[in-house]
């Protein structure tokens, strides 16, 4: 069962490291790994700070032999495995038929990429199990880290894989974790917990990202924040089952990783066969949380697809109109909103759900991808010429994963539909219907290329620059041909939005899933945006995007101006809140803006252009978020990269304890730079946002301070009235600030408090 020119290759290899000497020391972006090879094995030694150009001496490292232990130093390998003596979380759990249960990886090569190209290729085997496993590293510029596996299987049976992990060691100083749970319309909020002995894991069980997944999770140096103390954090792109973990050995090691979470039996690999984990992307901080957006944001944008960049093009002020209209498709109101968007400055118009066949509600029709005749006689090409005439791009809903059972695709191809046993003609058990739907099982072939041609039809026939393609329900009992396929429909899921973008490459696509049920760097390689939350009340937004943000940046990010009224939360906002709060995002609205008054359809009409002046800062820059003490209070905000403008938003979330909020830092400029401060929005003397008898001096006609002022005294802010916000603009306007010592540079030019 063993591959024969793999023993070979193993025992040369075995002289411990001899063959592949070398530690292979990776640094970038501030970041550095260093595996060692030394046992003949790849031995991770340390991930976080770079530890300078030369290669530590390794002798250094070694670890004592403790009473009661294995006779020699336990191994952290790339892949953790009991062969070495680790006993905390195994990286690989795999067997055959019961046998083979315990790998002994090996290296058998190490390809390392020079210069720029900050990566590595490392191949372990183990000849008797039968299984090779490569690992792909790289550190990009900004720091973040990308690796995954691939496990082959070499022996002559079948190999059943449980579990194959990605993971790196973290610092001992690291004494919390921090990570995000949700629930729809609740998504990315933080929580905290002490790192103690054993393991923290977070699973997502949805067949999907999951309103609750720990989008980012996070071990760092006690009370680390937004710009203090060391962080190391991991991120899965996957979109389908997960766990991701924080395993504090009894050794006194920790390590932090992600897996993709198989279902039993799920990956049987035959001979020869393959599977490969999804890409855990990781990233180390010496500034707090920022420093951990910054890797991401760096890698995001680095991206020749990443948008923008690809199309050249600024990210268009989008009108949803859902929370305008709903299911009432009736083409004169969707043509007099097309008027009121395009005279308000927007530049995508998007149909959201209720156009295509039998879809008067959420009962009926998906799966049924054609355009409504008795809806919409003449087609959609009515409504497309009328938005594009108005110079705006034409956005249309879909939901391609779903099949609603009141459906002719139901009706036709019951056995499409995906649950745990075959659907044979008499039909077996289905799983329980969640919005009076049912999965698409896209691992048959035939349902596949339904689907495919069905978009590929609409894209053809129809002016579409834009799709916002939603999945509206967990993958619970999820099965094709009775076995259990999250991990295949995952994969059927991501070929079809890859096999659709090679055919409309000009053609954007949203992430929508149910609000951010699908936030994830696998979903984001294939989709331009994602949708942050179903929730547009901004007071929600605050945290959500806030949280969202520490990963994606906030181009992809969508966020929407919503009703006056919250249509999910009943709270009720005025419209400067609800501007500030979507500008740091891909802006929008989704409100019926047909009937605003003069007063408020001026007042949007400059946030838009407010936006638009900024969206290039807004898209670009490095975000920035104050350690404010004041719960009540937050302070965001974006700088160029040349530090030589920014946009903050300081925020009211609720009343604060005290009479004024006090001087609130303006963090992340150039310290010894000269910068004019001017609030922009709302006017100082709005009354619906501030409540005070006189502002701050300086708001009236702005203020000139240096970077290091503004971070480290701040300036007096007014008193903000509970769930309203200000919006600051910062320019330079000196590169050096004349009365400085030569020597007065800050070692912490970001310091916040
Ligand atoms: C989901 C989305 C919403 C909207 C509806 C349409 O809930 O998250 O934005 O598109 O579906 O049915």
């Amino acid at each position: 069962m063993t591959n024969p020119d793999l023993t070979l290759a193993a025992e040369t290899a075995s002289p411990l490291g001899a063959l592949h000497g070398e530690p292979l020391y990776l640094r970038r972006g501030g970041t550095s790994l260093l595996i060692d090879f030394s046992t003949g094995e790849p031995a991770m030694l340390h991930f976080g700070a770079d530890l300078g150009p030369a290669l530590p001496d390794l002798s250094l490292l070694g670890d004592p032999v403790p009473h009661s232990a294995l006779d020699v130093p336990v191994t952290l390998g790339l892949i953790p495995q009991a062969s070495s003596g680790w006993r905390g979380r195994p990286g690989l759990r795999g067997h055959r038929n019961g046998e083979a249960f315990s790998a002994r990886l090996r290296v058998v090569n190490v390809e390392r990429s020079g210069g720029e190209d900050c990566s590595a290729v490392i191949t372990q085997a183990d000849a008797e199990a039968g299984v090779t496993v490569r690992t792909e590293i790289r550190i990009h510029d900004g720091g973040l880290l990308q690796l995954r596996h691939r496990l082959d299987n070499d022996g002559d049976g079948s190999y059943s894989l449980d579990e194959l992990a990605a993971v790196l060691p973290v610092g001992r100083a690291a004494t919390e974790i921090l990570d995000l749970t949700g629930r729809w319309c609740r998504e990315s909020h933080p929580q905290r917990l002490p790192l103690r002995q054993g393991t923290w894991v977070r699973s997502g069980r949805h067949g999907r990202t999951g309103h609750d997944s720990s989008l980012l999770l996070a071990a760092g140096t006690p009370g680390f924040g937004n710009r203090h103390g060391q962080v190391w954090a991991v991120h899965l792109g996957w979109s389908g089952n997960h766990e991701s973990f924080v395993d504090a050995a009894a050794d006194g090691r920790t390590v932090i990783g992600a897996s993709e979470l198989l279902g039993t039996g799920e990956i049987t690999l035959a001979a020869s066969a393959s599977y490969e984990t999804p890409w855990l992307f990781a990233a180390y901080s010496a500034a707090g949380l920022d420093g951990i957006s910054d890797a991401f944001y760096a890698w995001f944008r680095g991206r020749p697809h990443h948008p923008g960049a690809r199309s050249g093009k600024a990210r268009p002020v989008v009108l949803n109109v859902w929370e305008a209209v709903y299911f009432d498709h009736r083409l004169p109101v969707l043509l007099e909103l097309a008027d009121a968007a395009a005279r308000l400055g927007v530049e995508r118009y998007v149909l959201d759900d209720g156009w295509f066949r039998g879809r008067r509600s959420d009962h009926a029709g998906l799966g049924d991808w054609y355009v409504d005749d008795d809806l919409w006689p003449a087609g959609l090409t009515p409504l497309i010429d009328a938005v594009t005439g108005h110079g705006m791009e034409f956005g249309l809903w879909v939901e391609p994963e779903m099949i609603n059972e009141d459906s002719d695709l139901a009706r036709n191809h019951p056995d499409w539909i995906a649950g745990p046993a075959p659907r044979t003609a008499g039909g077996s058990r289905l799983p329980l219907q969640w919005r009076h739907q049912q999965v698409l099982d896209l691992v048959n072939p035939e349902a596949w290329q339904y689907i495919f041609d069905r978009l590929d039809a609409l894209l053809r026939a129809n002016n579409i620059a834009y799709l916002k393609w939603d999945q509206n329900r967990d993958l619970t009992e999820m099965g094709h041909a009775g076995r259990p396929s999250v991990h295949a429909q995952t994969r059927a899921v991501y070929r079809l939005l890859d096999e659709l973008r090679k055919a409309h490459p000009g053609v954007e696509i949203e992430s929508c899933s149910s609000g951010g049920g699908r936030v994830d760097l696998g979903i984001l390689e294939r989709t331009d945006r994602v949708w942050g939350s179903d929730c547009n009340d901004a007071l929600e937004r605050q945290t959500i995007q806030r949280w969202t943000g520490m990963v994606v940046p906030p181009e992809l990010v969508g966020s929407h101006i919503g009703p006056t009224t919250s249509h999910t939360t009943a709270r009720t906002h005025d419209l400067s809140f609800r501007a500030i709060t979507a500008m740091f995002g891909h802006f929008g609205l989704e409100w019926d803006v047909r009937g605003l008054g003069d007063s408020e359809r001026a007042e949007l009409a400059r946030a838009i252009a407010l936006f638009k002046e900024y969206r290039p800062l807004l898209h670009s820059g490095r975000m920035v978020r104050a350690d404010e003490p004041d719960p009540a209070l937050r302070l965001h905000g974006v700088v160029s990269h040349d530090g030589g403008e920014a946009l903050y938003a300081l925020v009211s979330v609720a009343t604060s304890f005290a009479e004024v909020p006090g001087r609130i830092s303006l963090p992340g400029l150039l310290p010894e730079a000269g910068y004019r401060v001017e609030a922009v929005y709302p006017a100082p003397e709005d009354r619906r946002a501030f409540l005070q008898t006189a502002p701050p001096a300086w708001l009236a006609g702005g203020v000139e301070a240096t970077g290091r002022f503004l971070a480290e005294s701040g300036l007096p802010m007014p008193v903000l009235n509970p769930e309203h916000g200000l919006l600051l603009a910062v320019r330079r306007v000196t590169t050096a600030d004349p009365a400085a010592e030569p020597a007065a540079t800050s070692g912490h030019p970001a310091r916040s408090s």
